[in-house]
């Protein structure tokens, strides 16, 4: 499996890099350096966090423990590193996914859609701890477009239990990604770009898509005010 680093720059790079801040006595501009590794961009939490967490929570959405059935729909991985801004991978740290189903729900007393049910073999949340190199990966389906939003799923990067990112990573080619207005919102476009990514099948007749992210985050935990987008709207 090929897995290009996006986020990863070379150590010849950093070095040059590096050695122009020196001779040049530190007068150089943060673009310069900020080119090099662009940080995630924040995203709302959105309403559907699970409000119950399942029992089941590892990185294996497709299957839940003691369950005979898999989910429905399209097999969907996804991985890469958990890295500082200088380019460090940061071990130890936990990252959670949840999303909606092939129904579009989600795991939320208030996470489906009118006329809509959970698919009951679907886990709706992981999460795994990242190793020595930083790395992550979950299996999973593609989730389903709800009504209001492109499809995406939501991320959620912690350290010692404090959140230090909420955002959401989306499918490079679906036309709604044009009107989305979280997406939209991303003013940045090295950073819009960085959570937009091309979900390729795995072999040339196989369905299953593949797909790595690396998640570039600040150490500064989140402010838990600014992650909420709001109640649940009605369904
Ligand atoms: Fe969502």
């Amino acid at each position: 499996m090929n897995f290009p680093a996006s986020f990863h720059i070379s150590q010849s790079r950093r070095k040059l890099l590096h050695s122009l801040l020196l001779t040049t006595g530190g007068i150089i501009t943060q673009s310069v350096y900020a080119e090099a590794l662009t940080l995630t961009p924040r995203a709302t939490e959105g309403p559907y966090y699970p409000d119950h967490l399942p029992l089941d929570q590892d990185n294996n959405l497709l299957q839940i423990l003691g369950n005979q059935a898999p989910a429905t729909g399209i097999i969907t991985e996804f991985g890469g590193r958990v890295l500082d801004v200088d380019g460090k991978a940061l071990n130890g740290t936990s990252v959670e996914l949840w999303q909606a189903d092939t129904n579009g729900c989600y795991i939320h007393s208030k996470g489906a859609p009118k006329g809509k049910e959970r698919d009951p073999q679907f886990q709706g949340f992981g999460k795994i701890t990242t190793n020595e190199k930083g790395e992550y990966r979950f299996r999973t389906i593609k989730p389903a477009v709800y009504p209001g939003r492109t499809r995406h799923f939501h991320i959620a990067v912690l350290q010692n239990g404090k959140r230090l990112l909420t955002t959401q990573l989306y499918f490079a080619g679906e036309p709604q990604n044009e009107t989305d207005g979280l997406l939209k919102r991303i003013a940045d476009e090295q950073q819009r770009l960085s959570v937009i990514r091309d979900f390729k099948p795995l072999t040339s007749d196989s369905q299953e898509l593949v797909a790595t992210w690396d998640i570039v985050v600040g150490l500064t935990p989140e402010d838990p005010e600014k992650r909420r987008g709001g109640p649940p709207p009605k369904r």
